[in-house]
């Protein structure tokens, strides 16, 4: 007779924080598996969480994040490999909340699917790995492959799981500052823009290419703590990404007029001696990168040049963490 227990009708808290990705993921290699075609070098962000609460149930798995209900289709695989973890056929019903924009292009997903897998393998087994909680979270959503380390990630391209490079510990006076241009929902999901990247630009194969030597760069600017450079390789890659979205059919322009005027202001303040540099994902929001010596400075600028503008600064955080 088996001695496991049943994992029917048991709770748990998961808690995880924002991917940013300083060069970044666009592009799949294989869409089936959620596998990327560009490495990604990355930060984990303290001070914005996705919590969420994750029951075992029966059947009919079912997702809310901030009193939402999801669209099913875009959690069947990932509940297809979650439900194979518990070794039973076990549905989940899982509660959500984020305490910063949802879908805006804040990196919602990679906070989300990182605290529903590390919630999911933790109930399974309190002693999963974390490499497999990572892969498991890449079925989700690539960026959540990160989210699940804290600190400085990287998710190589072809890979299924991403590393921690360093921990938060590591270079504590680096921020990002957040700011919130829209708080409304993105029109192509990060997915479909990457398939629509894939299928449609020209540009795409070169793209690919060329990512990988600026995530090389980047990663040795990291371990040299040298911000200017890497600051500087963060934004060529956000503006390369870019280039992909706006070149694919129909084109994919997440930006709005507000997003244009702080790029701006950025590159004012760095040419005026302050150490700044902007990235972007997918979506309006523009993400300042610097240390901790200059960000009452940027805030002071920010908030009178942007006074409408929600700033947040950020640093390096911890990893997926779950509580009973
Ligand atoms: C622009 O991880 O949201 O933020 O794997 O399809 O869910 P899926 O995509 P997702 O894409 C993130 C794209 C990005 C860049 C990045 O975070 O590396």
């Amino acid at each position: 007779m088996s001695t496991k227990k049943s994992l029917l009708h048991k709770t748990v808290i998961a808690c995880a924080h924002p991917s940013l990705a300083l060069t970044k993921y666009w592009g799949k290699a294989s869409s089936k598996n959620n596998i990327p075609a560009t490495s990604s070098l990355a930060i984990t962000l303290s001070g914005l969480t996705s919590t969420t609460r994750i029951s075992t149930v029966k059947k009919n798995s079912v997702v809310i994040v901030n009193g939402e209900l999801q669209p099913p289709e875009r959690y069947s695989q990932f509940f297809q490999h979650a439900g194979a973890l518990c070794d039973e056929n076990l549905a989940f019903k899982v509660e959500s909340e984020n305490d910063f924009p949802t879908g805006a292009g804040i990196a919602s997903s990679s906070s989300g699917f990182a605290a529903l897998a590390c919630g999911i393998a933790k109930l399974a087994d309190p002693d999963y790995p974390l490499g497999e909680i990572s892969a498991l979270a890449r079925i989700g959503s690539g960026s959540a492959a990160r989210s699940v380390f804290g600190g400085f990630t990287l998710l190589r391209a072809g890979s299924h799981a991403a590393e921690m490079l360093h921990d938060a510990s590591f270079w504590p006076e680096f921020r990002i500052i957040v700011c919130i241009v829209k708080d409304a929902k993105k029109e192509y999901s990060s997915r479909l823009g990457m398939s629509l990247s894939k299928k449609t630009s020209p540009y795409f194969k070169s793209w690919v290419l060329d990512a990988e030597k600026t995530f090389k760069e980047a990663c040795s600017a990291l371990e040299n703590k040298d911000i200017e450079k890497l600051g500087d390789l963060a934004r060529i890659s956000a503006y390369r990404m870019f280039g992909t979205m706006i070149s694919s059919a129909p084109p994919l322009v997440y930006w709005e007029p507000q997003t244009i005027g702080l790029l701006k202001f950025i590159e004012r303040l760095r040419i005026n001696g302050i150490g700044a540099w902007e990235t972007m994902d997918a979506g309006p929001q523009v993400k300042l990168i610097c240390l901790k010596d200059d960000v009452h400075r940027i805030e002071t600028a920010l908030e009178e040049h942007f006074p409408d503008i929600q700033a947040l600064a950020c640093q390096p955080g911890e990893g997926a963490s779950v509580s009973w």
